[in-house]
């Protein structure tokens, strides 16, 4: 599947940018460029090397209950991303496939069976089932400290099947795989290899989760993404809370002893929509369960105000439950935005911002967090590989916070007290968008509620 066409050609058509790393060199090192995954011999393995989750699951019965229906389960399934990944792949000649595939399907690249025939992706069955056990823990290394930024990046993972299982401990032992320790799968860099997406020719930052991480006050006090998003989530907004590491005993597999530390493996992030649209109702709970837990809202307001006078109020969000910025990683797509409300004793709308009209637009108007992605011309885009820069990035990052003003009249027929309502909303992508990746199929999208706060004016 790979192609000899220039790199530099694949995107913003207009304007060729000098390519950062002509791709002949860049294949002496990145075998499968622009993917930046690798195998322990630089040759390519067969897919079959790589063992089912289903043979993990007589001894790690429990592991394999938490993986299956999470997002990493799903990533070469989902629907969102087929759509995007086929979109790409038309508008770019094909250029887009390996660098997409690297993250979604590691193990369709690594053994080069990525297809895309009739309009479709075709890989092996062991390579569709996306982020999945033996991937994880056949990684031994991460070549972050080579790649072009220096951070992990567009899978900067090296892969090598086979007998050795690595993980957390020093002292296991299974009757069925060799264990190695492996102090890469205790650190946040063993996410951020796939958890930055990087363009390939600017390395322009699109999804930046793990810098975010890098440089907020949990990298510094040694809080890792293995600590929010491989524990239970009661626990996750704990640690957010103490900024200390969780504690969670219990059983890593039936066969092994009592452990004082298990990780959990749901790898739940933001991500409602797609598991219960693929059918796992409970990984969408525990979503919006995180969301929840995510951030808090104040209202700041006068305690009275005069009828027929000019009111302002302020509106803090706080990031008071995310490891990176809120939102994080596809910020160009994600929306979580503000609801404020005034309405007076009898019911009468005074002030709106942050309503959803019946097509399920967010009124133009509203305060929104997000990144505005732009073309090098300037047009909006939500084409990953066309994204030349963010015209505005409006983010809350960890531990930060953000705050808005509102100004309203207060009219002379209103009937006090008036009720000032904030609501902090969070959708995982326009609808427009849902509607032009998955046509008939798009469902309308639903919206969760992350914090909420009411105050009353005396008038
Ligand atoms: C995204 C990568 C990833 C996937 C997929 C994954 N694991 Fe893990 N697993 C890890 C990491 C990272 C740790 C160690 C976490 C730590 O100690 O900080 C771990 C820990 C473990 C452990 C040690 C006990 C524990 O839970 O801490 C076992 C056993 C294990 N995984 C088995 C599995 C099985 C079986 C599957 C598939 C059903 C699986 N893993 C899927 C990354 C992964
Ligand atoms: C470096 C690894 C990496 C590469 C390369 C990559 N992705 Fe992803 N992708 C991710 C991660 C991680 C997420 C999850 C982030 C999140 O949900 O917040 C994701 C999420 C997505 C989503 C959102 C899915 C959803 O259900 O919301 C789409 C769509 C997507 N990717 C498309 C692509 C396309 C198209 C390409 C190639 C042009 C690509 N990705 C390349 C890692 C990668
Ligand atoms: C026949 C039972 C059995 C099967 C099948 C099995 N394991 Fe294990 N595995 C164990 C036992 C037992 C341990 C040790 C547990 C302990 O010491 O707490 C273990 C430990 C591990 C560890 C921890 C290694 C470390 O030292 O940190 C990982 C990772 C792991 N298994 C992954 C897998 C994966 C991936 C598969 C499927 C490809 C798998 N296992 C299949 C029994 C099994
Ligand atoms: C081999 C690449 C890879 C590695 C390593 C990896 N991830 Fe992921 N992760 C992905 C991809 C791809 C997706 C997105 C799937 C989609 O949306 O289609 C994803 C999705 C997620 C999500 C769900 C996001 C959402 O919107 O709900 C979380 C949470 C997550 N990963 C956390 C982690 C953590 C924590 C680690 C490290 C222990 C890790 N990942 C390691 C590739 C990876
Ligand atoms: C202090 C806890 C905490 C830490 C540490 C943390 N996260 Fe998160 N993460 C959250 C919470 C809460 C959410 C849900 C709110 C949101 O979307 O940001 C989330 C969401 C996500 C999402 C989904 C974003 C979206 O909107 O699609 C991804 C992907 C993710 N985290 C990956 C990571 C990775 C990778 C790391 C480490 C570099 C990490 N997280 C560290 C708490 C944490």
């Amino acid at each position: 599947m790979r192609t000899s066409t220039s790199i530099a050609v694949f995107f913003l058509g207009a304007v060729s940018l000098a390519p950062v790393f002509a791709q002949e060199s860049a294949r002496e090192t990145y075998p499968f460029f622009p993917s930046l995954i690798n195998t322990s011999s630089g040759n390519p393995v067969a897919s079959k090397r790589f063992m089912d989750p289903a043979l993990c699951q007589g001894c790690h019965g429990e592991i394999f209950d938490q993986w299956q229906g999470s997002m990493h389960s799903f990533a070469f399934p989902d629907p969102v991303f087929q759509a995007l990944w086929r979109l790409a792949s038309e508008e770019t000649g094909g250029l887009t496939d390996i660098l997409c595939a690297g993250c979604h399907t590691a193990i369709g690249t690594v053994s080069e069976e990525v297809v895309f025939e009739g309009g479709e992706f075709r890989v092996s069955e062991i390579a569709r089932k996306g982020v999945q056990c033996d991937l994880c823990h056949s990684i031994s290394a991460s070549s972050f400290l080579k790649t072009p930024t220096h951070l992990p990046q567009n899978a900067s993972i090296i892969v090598d099947p086979g007998v050795v299982k690595r993980g957390p401990y020093d002292d296991s032992v299974s009757p069925f795989h060799e264990c190695a320790y492996s102090e890469l799968h205790t650190t946040s860099e063993f996410c951020g290899n796939c958890h930055n997406v990087f363009h390939p020719v600017t390395n322009f930052h699109i999804e930046n989760t793990y810098s975010e991480w890098k440089f907020s006050v949990y990298a510094q006090k040694g809080i890792q993404c293995q600590d929010c998003h491989m524990m239970p989530v009661e626990k996750a907004i704990e640690v957010a809370r103490t900024l200390e590491k969780p504690k969670n005993p219990g059983k890593a597999s039936i066969m092994g002893p009592e452990r004082d530390q298990v990780y959990t493996h749901e790898f739940v992030g933001a991500n409602y929509t797609v598991t219960s649209l693929l059918g796992s109702d409970r990984h969408a709970e525990i979503a919006r369960e995180r969301l929840k837990g995510a951030a808090e809202v104040e209202i700041l307001a006068p305690e009275s105000a005069q009828k027929g006078g000019l009111v302002t109020v302020k509106v803090k969000v706080t990031n008071v439950g995310a490891g990176h910025n809120l939102p994080t990683s596809l910020t160009e797509v994600r929306q979580m935005w503000l609801d404020v409300s005034v309405k007076d004793a009898s019911g009468v709308e005074i002030f709106r911002s942050g309503a959803l009209d019946a097509a399920g637009n967010i009124d133009e108007e509203a305060v929104i967090f997000n990144a505005h992605a732009v073309t090098q011309d300037g047009h909006h885009t939500v084409r990953p590989w066309e994204i030349a820069r963010f015209e505005y990035n409006r983010t809350i990052p960890p531990k930060g916070s953000a705050r808005e003003k509102y100004s309203f009249l207060v009219p002379h027929n209103a009937h006090g007290p008036l009720a000032v309502e904030a609501t902090l909303r969070y959708r995982s992508y326009p609808q427009s968008m849902a509607d032009m990746l998955l046509g008939d199929e798009a469902p309308v999208l639903p919206v969760v509620d992350m914090a909420r706060k009411e105050v009353q004016i005396v008038i």
